[in-house]
């Protein structure tokens, strides 16, 4: 293609892309997300959206435009939807969704996507355009690539990302339309057969003529009459080959665990659940670290685990009350009792031993870890009762069968390669190591993360899977075949790892589905009382279901056929790669957001151990016992902020991480045809981060020209606000700068960036773009006028540069007034708030997207960045912010021992909030009559001050104060006055107060310079 502007640069339908990548959260069966844990993988609709935007030119007119956008992203209708709520009512909700277009899930087999396959192809000559992306992960970007129709290059460092795009793309695309005879054994299984013709359409009686005739059939069929009967085909494709030696791996495994897992009165057993136990230091019982007591708490299920010392006081005996009544007359008396009733012996302090009352601080119970002193009871059984799920305690024989399963270990482990994983785990600490918390109590290495019996189960599931590659040659399948298989095999190994071990966590939700798997965090915290599923069975942590999630995605395998190979490279994205390519998107790691390596690792021991031997490719990206971190030789490895990796030096950590992308960055540009597009997607909202990254793309040599923050979560207003950094990214589109390009001067770079943002900002807005998106937005198409030039220089400081932190304070002023101006204007007109100062800027900006409410830190750096103010001076200096250390983490806290052991998600803007202090709360004598640092004293403060006067009955004070601020005849002190009514809740004293003020004033009689609209109106 030439140089023609892509309609990425032009036009994008953002909201429709949002919307469908929020829906696509909600998808599970098929998703790439469930085949393998990846964190961070981008929604399919997003990537899919940013490639073909990409890939195809602008068209160069408007109602052209508008019909590709349709053609894309469909259009938005609303819908009303229902929900029935706990107490029978119907709530409705008017809801917005996409009809048409290929981005919904669903939608992307539609034949509109062949129409965009075609016209990729058409733009590129003819030809299937190359796609790179460097940092692939879970492999999102090149999965949509590959079914563009592109040839898709994905890299990624790490050996489990490769693994599972190679499961993603590879051997789906080279199996794509083939099948083969499924193998004898399932042929003779009548349940695996009946699904398998169901699945071809032959249900019923049609389903059970298929059977009979391969022997299987229950009772004699009677005719159809006068039916042509179809015959069925036995030839099957990847996923149901899949199905059928994850079916034969499950036969041997149950033959090996079964005895481990004994069925009692004729109860299938679903879960064990169990508590780490310390021994006291006082008086040396055994203390379990019980969180809550509670086993079930439904409407109609109340079970409650309870608990005496025993007689002699060495221990506990526990037992099941399965009939807890309801106490309390309200909902809050009722959930006070049963919080009391099911109070376990964690608190944040520790564990209290019930036999004497001593309280095992958290340092007790760490140096008891790390010296193997902490053990583990098992509390109770769940079983699946005729009336659901039954809870009871454990049996003798059970006990000493979990006990015994240890004897087993040696044997199964002396069979796999590399035998027990005894590679140690991460160890925590700050920065990118809050996410671990095991290492300190103890566990220390990865096996030690597992029961006796879930080492047993994994092992043996391990040692089968590896047994079906002789048997599988035998059966005359050819190499890829094998692979393939294996491969998806040793996925379903690691969902059933991820489902079993002691890290899961009983799902208390109220439909309690189960096994809340490790990863349902991007950490690794110590988890006191966890669940243990019964791997053999179709329960929740069991290997069928495990490999039935897996055949799933395979079945996509269906969507590439035709799609040109993909290339897949376990090297650095620093190394670069000498294609040509057309484009590359990709979507970097952030610092040290998450440690993705530190965190596969817990996959890495086992996809080693599994795949080892089945090709020296796969025995060469596996061959050391971890994957790799920082190789100091080479100055090279996985780009995160890591200190640790640094001896502790954070400066170094930070600067490898920020040397590492510009590496990454310059290979991009190497790869990059002339006229070939880069497109990077930033989820990190800390200003800094921005600034760095983006100062590395324009060092690298490129031009950027265009953002859009896609947003892929959604919830109710606060939450989704207060996880705005986890809500969207921004797709940054680059392209590269040519070489001729000269200096630019910074007075011109800054009117030329005002002239290009002000429509933006006009059309982001009336497209719904609020909050912090807005910024993000705006930055990308500010961003041109100062990249085009290969450095910018101050016309008034010779010889100093306008650095890009310098220039997106600018950007981003004129973002802010433009929003507040909105706020107060509603035209958006920045003359509205011409003279407002910072602090009451801040204050406007963040009461009207959080309210009182708990709000991001990340979303208040970057307002707080935006008005030239930081986080901390809002705290500590202007006394407007309190810390309230995060709504996720407090909702947790209700369950968790204490804030130190719930490792922090890694994903930003978990960790914590930040809220407004209320007029009454901010006390400080000086308020509103002088601000910090001599500045002028805030608007805010003096509105503050004012209630405080006019709360302690001093007319004539707050006259006083009027006259000497001149406020009366300060407009903006009128519109700020009106706005902040509109703010406070009705029937508020602060709105009161404020009606008062206001009434006041007007009775006095003023003359401002501008009208008075009402302001934050819808
Ligand atoms: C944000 S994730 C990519 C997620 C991906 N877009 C998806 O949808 O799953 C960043 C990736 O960069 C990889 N990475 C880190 N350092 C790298 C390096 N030096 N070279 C290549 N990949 C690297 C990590 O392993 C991680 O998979």
């Amino acid at each position: 293609m030439l140089d023609k502007p892509r309609l990425i640069e032009i036009a994008f339908p953002l909201k429709q892309t949002s919307l469908d990548s929020v829906h696509e959260k909600n998808v599970r069966h098929g998703h790439i997300s469930t085949l393998h844990i990846w964190p961070a993988r981008r929604p399919l609709a997003a990537c899919r959206a940013a490639l073909i935007a990409t890939l195809l030119p602008d068209p160069g007119n408007a109602e052209e435009r508008k019909k590709l956008l349709e053609k894309l992203g469909g259009r938005i209708v609303q819908v009303v939807k229902r929900k029935k709520l706990p107490n029978g009512k119907i709530e409705e909700k008017i809801a917005e969704e996409t009809v048409g277009g290929i981005l919904h899930w669903g939608r992307e087999s539609s034949p509109d996507l062949d129409w965009f396959r075609e016209e990729i192809r058409k733009a590129y000559g003819g030809r299937a355009p190359k796609v790179l992306d460097p940092f692939a992960g879970g492999g999102a970007i090149p999965l949509e690539a590959m079914r563009l129709g592109c040839e898709a290059t994905a890299i990624d460092i790490n050996p489990v990302a490769w693994f599972v795009l190679k499961c993603t793309l590879e051997y789906p695309q080279k199996l794509a339309g083939q099948k083969r005879l499924l193998p004898p054994f399932v042929l003779k299984d009548r349940d695996f057969m009946e699904s398998f013709f169901k699945a071809q359409g032959f249900k019923g009686a049609l389903g059970r003529t298929q059977l009979e005739k391969l022997g299987l059939g229950e009772t004699p069929q009677p005719q159809l009459a006068g039916l042509k009967i179809e015959e069925a085909t036995l030839e099957a494709d990847l996923a149901w080959h899949v199905r059928a030696w994850g079916w034969w791996v499950l036969q041997k495994a149950k033959a090996d665990l079964e005895r481990f897992y004994p069925v009692v009165d004729g109860k299938p057993t679903v879960a064990y659940l169990w508590a780490h136990t310390v021994k006291c230091k006082n008086c040396r019982a055994l203390v379990p670290l019980l969180k809550t007591r509670w086993l079930c708490k439904k409407d109609k299920k109340r079970v409650l685990l309870t608990m005496e010392p025993n007689a002699n006081k060495t221990g506990m005996v526990f037992e099941v009350d399965a009939n807890v009544q309801v106490k309390g007359g309200n909902t809050a008396q009722r959930r006070e009792h049963d919080k009391l009733l099911g109070v376990g012996t964690m608190s944040r302090s520790g564990a209290t031993c019930p036999c004497c009352g001593t309280i095992v601080t958290m340092e007790d119970i760490r140096l008891e870890g790390q010296a193997g002193q902490l053990g583990a009871v098992m509390t109770a059984v769940v079983v699946d009762g005729p009336n659901g799920k039954e809870y009871r305690l454990p049996t003798k024989e059970e006990i000493r069968l979990a006990a015994e399963v240890e004897n087993e270990l040696a044997q199964v482990f002396s069979e796999i390669s590399f035998g027990l994983p005894e590679e140690p785990t991460p160890k925590g600490g700050s920065g990118a190591s809050r996410a671990f918390s095991v290492d300190g109590y103890g566990f220390d290495r990865w096996h030690k993360l597992f029961t006796p019996r879930q080492l047993l189960a994994l092992g043996t599931f391990a040692k089968h899977t590896r047994d079906t590659r002789n048997i599988m040659c035998n059966e005359g399948y050819l190499p890829e075949w094998v692979e393939a298989a294996q491969g998806h095999l040793a996925m379903a190994l690691d969902r059933l790892a991820d489902r079993s071990s002691m890290l899961c966590r009983p799902d208390p939700t109220p439909t309690q589905s189960g096994v809340i798997n490790t990863f349902s965090r991007f950490a690794l915290p110590i988890t006191w009382d966890f669940i243990e599923g019964v791997t053999i069975e179709a329960f929740s942590g069991g290997f069928l279901g495990a490999a039935e999630w897996v055949a799933k995605v395979a079945e996509q395998a269906k969507n590439y056929v035709g799609s040109p190979q993909p290339q897949i490279l376990q090297i650095s994205a620093t190394r670069g790669c000498p294609n040509n390519f057309d484009i590359i998107v990709t979507d970097p790691p952030y610092y040290d957001a998450i440690p993705y390596s530190d965190l596969m690792d817990f996959f890495y021991v086992w996809l080693r151990r599994t795949l080892h031997g089945l090709s020296s490719e796969i025995d060469a990206v596996f061959r050391e016992p971890l994957a790799p971190k920082w190789d100091h030789e080479k100055n090279d490895g996985e780009l995160i902020d890591d200190a640790s990796r640094f001896g502790g030096d954070k400066g170094k950590s930070k600067e490898a991480y920020e040397d590492g992308m510009f590496r990454a960055f310059q290979a991009c540009h190497k790869a990059l045809k002339p006229e070939g597009r880069l497109v990077i997607v930033f989820a990190n909202k800390q200003p800094d981060a921005w600034e760095t990254l983006v100062s590395a793309i324009i060092r690298a040599g490129f031009v950027v020209d265009g953002s859009w923050p896609i947003q892929t979560e959604m919830g109710n207003r606060t939450r989704a606000l207060s996880s705005a950094a986890l809500s969207s990214s921004v797709w940054l589109v680059c392209k590269k700068r040519p070489e001729i390009a000269r200096p630019g001067w910074d007075n011109r770079v800054l009117e030329e960036m005002h002239e290009n943002i002000t429509t933006h900002l006009r059309d982001f807005w009336d497209a719904g773009i609020h909050g912090p998106d807005f910024v993000w937005a705006a930055t990308g198409p500010a961003l041109e006028a100062y990249s085009k030039h290969p450095v910018v220089k101050k016309a008034n400081e010779p010889g100093q540069l306008l650095t890009v932190p310098e220039f997106l304070r600018h950007v981003r002023r004129i973002v802010v007034d433009f929003v507040v101006g909105r706020v107060l204007s509603h035209n958006g007109d920045a003359e509205a708030v011409s003279g407002l100062d910072d602090l009451t800027t801040y204050y406007l900006l963040h009461r009207h997207d959080f309210g009182m409410d708990d709000a991001p830190i990340g979303a208040c750096i970057l307002y707080a960045v935006s008005c030239g103010l930081s986080d901390s001076a809002l705290a500590n200096q202007f006394d407007l912010l309190i810390r309230t250390g995060g709504q996720a983490v407090a909702e947790e806290e209700d369950e968790e021992t204490g804030a130190e052991d719930i490792a922090a998600e890694p994903e930003e803007g978990s960790g914590s909030t930040v809220k407004l202090k209320s007029w009454h709360q901010r006390q400080r004598k000086s308020m509103g009559y002088e601000a910090p640092g001599g500045r002028l004293v805030p608007l805010i403060d003096q509105i503050h001050r004012l209630m405080h006067l006019w709360k302690a009955g001093d007319v004539v004070k707050v006259d006083e104060y009027l006259d000497t601020k001149g406020l009366r005849r300060n407009a903006l002190f009128h519109q700020i006055l009106q706005a902040l009514i509109e703010l406070a809740r009705t029937g508020s004293e602060e709105r009161s107060l404020l009606e008062s003020i206001s009434n006041h004033v007007a009775a006095r009689g003023v003359t401002v310079e501008q009208g008075q609209g009402r302001l934050f109106e819808g």
